[in-house]
């Protein structure tokens, strides 16, 4: 095997442009992550505006999030949004009977997460309740959201709870992992009900793309059905995958820090598996399909440890180290090679739960390893996806084997190029030369997140470990881009 890495960039064939809600987030009422974590009332001694924390709108702003699915997940299923709208003292607490039995006083309904989309300035994912409540209620969700100022029953009502203007929803779940804890159904069934509720939901206030619960890792047979019954009534289907480090057994999924590198080696490889999912399920898309109206929305993805020391392992809290980064630039290098298909995802999930962005703790705030590659990669949102393809060393250790460099490129909307190299090998540094075709390069610039360990990661006491550094290790010249890539780097290049 070479010990260096080759790649051509192909600027000469642009490929399809990388939809910005690719780098949508997922919060869901589960543990602090909502509670807390965005919301957490007006009368709070922490820093808010409105309710909502003033140190995490900024740091959300700060890396342009531009869509957030809401309010599961699981907790989707049982949600009744008539619970959370009118007066606060007035909604009725629920137990959040999926993520660790506490209550939920639905202070934070419709209006606040519409709230926080005005001031994230960001599109909307509303999960609808399929498994346990009527059609009717979904839609009228729906009319009470959409509908135009004075005109239905629903929207005066609106107008009475604060909101007199209509919201827009541009994407609707239709239910969640219906083949499990959204009803346990059968694909068929699934399917069936699927074409139902989407039928009657309809948005008064633009376009509103309905999203199929879908398939989960490699539940093929899922997508086949759910294409061959719903295929021409929905506009997205959903697949979900999370990184667990171990044999993907769900009870013992190994720790967050304090790993081996043999847990580090299985990491990547079960990340990396990603890329023949996806692969598969566009594969049976496309069958029903050519076109490619149907979108892949890979609205759940992240890693996936045993929970916290301490915490309630119901609200799912987990460190975010180096080793998340690393996922995190893996993972969207992928969704770029097929941005064709994958015009929307949603890590799980933005704040204190599972892989987040931010972790808070009282009136502390810190910026996640993944926060830091999310913000690598803005020049991603809404660019052209340029090829590029790579031949890598291998990553041994142990079982695994697997190539130690990623690669995705593109033309940001201003016109310039960007890439985004990843090197999962935690020991090597690694020579690249990169082939520049239809672009020159005079200069280039970068920015680089890596750390000195493995589960290098950002505590209360230490916010500042890992965090982007300035590049020097890429020069450029003419048609080549030759970069000293470091061990367990996450680098992007601005080439100028
Ligand atoms: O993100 C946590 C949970 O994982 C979601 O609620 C569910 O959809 C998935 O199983």
């Amino acid at each position: 095997a070479p010990d260096s890495v080759t790649a051509t960039l192909r600027a000469d064939q642009p490929g399809p442009q990388i939809h910005p809600d690719v780098f949508g987030q997922f919060a869901e009422h589960l543990g602090t992550g909502i509670y807390e974590g965005i919301w957490v009332g007006t009368k709070s001694k922490i820093p808010n505006d409105g309710g909502y924390r003033r140190d995490v709108l900024e740091a959300l702003r700060a890396i342009k999030v531009p869509m957030v699915r809401w309010p599961g997940g699981c907790f989707a299923d049982e949600y009744h949004w008539r619970d959370g709208i009118g007066p606060s003292k007035a909604r009725p607490a629920k137990v959040n009977t999926n993520w660790g039995g506490v209550n939920d006083d639905n202070s934070f309904g419709t209006h606040e997460y519409m709230g926080l989309m005005d001031r994230l300035g960001a599109r909307t994912y509303v999960s609808a309740n399929v498994g346990s409540a009527p059609p009717a209620e979904t839609a009228q969700w729906v009319e009470y959201m959409t509908a135009p100022k004075d005109s239905t029953m629903l929207a005066k009502e609106r107008a009475r709870n604060g909101h007199a203007e209509p919201w827009k929803v541009q994407y609707l779940g239709i239910g969640n992992e219906l083949w499990g804890c959204g009803g346990n159904m059968r694909a068929e069934y699934a399917a069936d009900l699927t074409n139902r509720y989407a039928q009657f939901a309809k948005s008064a206030n633009g376009p509103m793309l309905k999203i199929a619960s879908g398939p989960s890792d490699s539940d093929y047979a899922w997508t086949e059905t759910l294409m061959r019954i719903s295929g021409k009534h929905i506009d997205g289907l959903a697949l979900h995958y999370y990184t667990r480090p171990r044999n993907k057994d769900w009870n013992d999924k190994g720790p967050a820090l304090g790993f081996p590198e043999r847990e580090w080696a299985t990491t990547m490889a079960h990340t990396l598996e990603m890329e023949e999912f996806i692969t598969k399920h566009s594969a049976i898309m496309d069958k029903y399909d050519p076109e490619k109206r149907v979108m892949l929305a890979v609205d759940e993805w992240g890693t996936w440890y045993d929970p916290a020391p301490g915490s309630n392992p119901g609200f799912l809290q987990q460190q975010n180290s180096l080793r998340d980064a690393i996922v995190a630039g893996l993972n969207l290098n992928i969704f770029a090679h097929h941005a064709d298909r994958v015009r929307m995802a949603a890590i799980a999930q933005m704040v204190n739960v599972l892989q987040a962005m931010l972790l808070t703790d009282g009136p502390r705030m810190v910026k996640t390893p993944t926060y830091w590659v999310f913000d690598l990669y803005q020049p991603w949102q809404g660019a052209t996806a340029l090829p590029i393809e790579v031949k890598s060393p291998w990553y041994h250790k142990d079982e695994v084997a697997i190539p130690a460099v990623s690669a995705s490129a593109v033309r940001d909307t201003a016109g310039q190029v960007h890439v985004a190299l990843v090197n999962l090998d935690p020991n090597r540094t690694l020579p690249v030369t990169v082939s520049l075709a239809g672009v020159q390069a005079g200069a280039v610039t970068g920015r680089i997140v890596t750390g000195a360990a493995m589960d290098a990661h950002n505590s209360f006491e230490q916010p500042d470990t890992v965090r982007p550094q300035a590049f020097t290790g890429a020069q450029a010249s003419g048609g080549t881009l030759t970069v000293t890539l470091p061990a367990k780097s996450v680098v992007v290049l601005d080439l100028r």
